[in-house]
């Protein structure tokens, strides 16, 4: 394990993009050291290199979170660097939208093997060392782990896992003084939007459902802005909460 210089860490999946990338960001500039993770090890390097860039402290790692391997490499990186960890903020996700009955066997495990079984796994490998310090987990669900989405049904099922999986643990870690907190967004600005094409013969009305009554995208620096918030020491009593920031989507 590295030495601790005191300053508090973060380790970030999902680090290289959208909601990962601002998240790593806006923790930078806080002055928490980051771990960047991500699968595209080039976008995480640049990450990474933006938040040294800005005067903080970082460090980033390619691999995939749903590869057990993996996960443990981002834990000891990121410790290896830091010499402690406070915050997991479980970002990477994938999803599309398809016809169910044209749904292939391999595209639903990806789903669920990357956003729940993901998840679980960097989880795993994180608690003995946030236990060390009263860390905290956050984990990125959607509100389409919280009501339908058409289309969805690979993404929802994850996503109503990775919810679930929140209050579990949350439970589980209490007495253990690490929190985990989830948090459901809807649309939220970033190049995930590219995932999800509407299927052959999509009923438009279904689709309709998921347009928030605000008729906004959200600014992905909200979303980590909930993060920082749910993760924060200020707040020792927020664990299992699930926080729904979805201009109105699920009212
Ligand atoms: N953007 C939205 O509208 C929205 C809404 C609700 C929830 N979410 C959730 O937010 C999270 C982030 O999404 P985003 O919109 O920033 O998408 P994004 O595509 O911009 O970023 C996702 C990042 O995760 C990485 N990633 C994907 N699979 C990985 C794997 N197996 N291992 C490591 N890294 C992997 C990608 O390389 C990418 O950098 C996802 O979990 C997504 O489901 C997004």
């Amino acid at each position: 394990m590295g030495e601790s210089n005191g300053r508090r860490s973060a380790l970030v999946t999902g680090a290289a993009s959208g909601i990962g990338r601002v998240t790593a960001l806006h923790f930078g500039a806080g002055g928490t050291s980051v771990c960047c993770f991500d699968r595209d090890g080039s976008g995480a390097e640049a990450t990474a290199a933006s938040i040294r860039d800005a005067g903080g402290e970082a460090c980033w790692l390619a691999g995939d979170v749903s590869d057990e391997v993996d996960a443990k490499s981002a834990v000891s990186t990121a410790l290896g660097e830091f010499g402690r960890l406070d915050v997991l903020a479980n970002v990477a996700g994938i999803g599309h939208f398809s016809n169910t009955a044209e749904e292939s066997v391999e595209d639903w495990t990806r789903v669920l093997g990357v956003n729940l079984t993901g998840t679980f796994l960097m989880a795993r490998e994180a608690l003995p060392a946030l236990e060390e310090v009263g860390g905290a987990i956050v984990n990125v669900a959607s509100v389409a782990g919280l009501t339908a989405h058409p289309y969805a049904a690979a993404y929802g099922a994850s996503k109503g896992g990775v919810v679930m999986f929140t209050k579990t643990l949350a439970l589980e870690y209490a007495p253990r003084g690490v929190r985990v907190n989830a948090i459901c967004p809807s649309g939220v600005i970033t190049p995930i939007a590219a995932q999800f094409s509407a299927p052959e013969g999509a009923e438009e009305s279904l689709l309709m459902r998921i347009i928030p009554p605000t008729g906004r995208l959200i600014d992905a620096e909200e979303i980590a802005a909930a993060i920082d918030f749910l993760s924060s020491p200020a707040m020792p009593n927020m664990t299992g909460a699930v926080l729904v920031v979805d201009g109105g989507v699920t009212l």
